[in-house]
Parts: C-alpha cells; structure tokens; sequence
C-alpha cells in the first residue's frame, strides 16, 4: 500500500488561500507516489474540493468535523453527507485537539466513525497519549481504550487509518523518538489484527516536519503521516511528501 500524507490544516486557511495553495501546489513537481489527503476547514471545504478538482490534483479531502447526523436541528454543526456530495472522501475524528478542547468522549467518536462509514467515507481516528500517562507508563492503556471504545461494533471489514498522535507532541516541536514510534505502532498494528481488521493504515503526527519526515517514514508499521503545522506551506509539505 502506497504511503499516506495528510494535511490537516486546523482552523487555518481561508477559501482563497486553499486556492491559492493548490495553485502553488500544481506548480511543483512533485516526485512521489503518495496518496495524499488534506482536512480544510469547512468553509474551505468547497474551495479545496473545486481547486483539487479543476487543477486535477491526486488529492483527496475531508471534514475535520461533522455532526453524527446528516441534517436537521444541530445549529452550528457540520454535515459529512454534504461533504460527502461535495466530493470528500474522508473523515478526521477524535484528534485530540476535539477531544480535550471540545470535550469530544469515545462515545460520541464511536458515533462518528459509525457515521462517517454509512455514507462510504474513510474514517481517521486520531489517537494518542498524554504526556502525564506517558510518563506514568499508561501509554498502551490510554491507547488500547480510545481504539476498543472508538471502533466499537464496527465490524472488521472496514478500511480505515489510525492516526497516533502523541499529545505531547502535536504542535510543540517535541516529536516522539524513533523507538516510542515504532514500539506504539507496532503495537497498534498488533491490536488490530488481533481483531480481524485488515486494510488500515497507521499514521504518525506530531510535529512532523521536512528534517525529521525522512526517519520516521522509514520506520517499520509507520504508513504514513498527519500533518498540522508544516502542512501549511507548499514547499514545506513538499520535502515531506517526498521523505
Ligand atoms: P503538528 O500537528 O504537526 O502541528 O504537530 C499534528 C496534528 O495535530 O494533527
């Protein structure tokens, strides 16, 4: 399976200036055989998919948000299944910035996931320790609830990417060493073949960024990466497509 980049954008980029990053993005040339999947805002949302669209990138693209269900009384909230219809292809769920800054529970990303496959969208579960339960030697445990809670009567057969993020490391320049990324992947990838998942993909993020994407893309059961803040700029994005 081909390595997996991912963008997440967080609540940066204006429609124009998605625009205007895939108008850059066309320019390069890229030299890599990577699938590739950005997360704008929502307001992006149409902007990017157009862009992707009319400049025929390889990209795909997703919501960083959603609702559980597809329309009705959920003022402020955003639907996957017009996403769906605008032309995603993905869903990102339960990144930890949701989880502790939006009070998102298991249970509720549990319904999102659910959600996000009945309309044929690839779920992107974000999961990750925090840097207190690292120290205190919880990793395994923090993790193995956010996966048993989060794909809870899922069924096995479902595509789907894990995106594990330490806390600790997301947007604070501290990236995880190479043997805590190759021991939780591994470790994740073992938890889910213990249950009949086959067809994922497990995902890093946390300060990836062009200096370090070569090292840690090369590590056994890493398939690829969730970017936040070096996703932002073409060039950077670039080096580390093509780590
Ligand atoms: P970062 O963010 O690359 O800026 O650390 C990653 C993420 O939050 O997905």
């Amino acid at each position: 399976m081909k390595k997996l980049i991912a963008a997440n954008w967080k609540l940066n980029h204006s429609p124009q200036e998605g625009r205007a990053f895939f108008k850059e993005w066309s320019q390069l040339k890229v030299n890599a055989d990577r699938d590739l999947v950005v997360f704008p805002t929502a307001l992006a949302a149409e902007a990017v998919s157009e862009s992707i669209h009319a400049l025929k990138l390889s990209f795909q693209w997703g919501l960083q948000n959603f609702w559980v269900e597809a329309q009705g009384a959920f003022t402020g909230e955003n639907s996957a299944k017009m996403a769906k219809d605008l032309g995603a292809s993905w869903a990102l769920i339960g990144h930890s910035e949701r989880r502790t800054l939006i009070a998102e529970s298991n249970e509720l990303i549990n319904k999102k996931v659910k959600h996000a496959l009945s309309l044929g969208l690839l779920p992107m579960l974000c999961i990750g320790e925090g840097l207190q339960e690292r120290q205190g030697g919880r990793t395994f445990e923090v993790i193995a609830r956010q996966l048993e809670e989060g794909l809870k009567d899922i069924g096995e057969a479902v595509s789907l990417a894990i995106a594990y993020e330490p806390v600790w490391a997301i947007g604070t320049g501290v990236v995880a060493t190479p043997e805590q990324v190759q021991e939780t992947h591994h470790w994740i990838q073992q938890w889910l073949k213990d249950r009949g998942f086959s067809g994922f993909r497990i995902l890093y993020g946390g300060s990836v960024k062009p200096d370090n994407a070569k090292q840690l893309l090369s590590l056994p059961y890493v398939d690829g990466f969730l970017v936040g803040g070096a996703s932002l700029k073409t060039a950077d994005f670039q080096k580390i497509v093509e780590a």
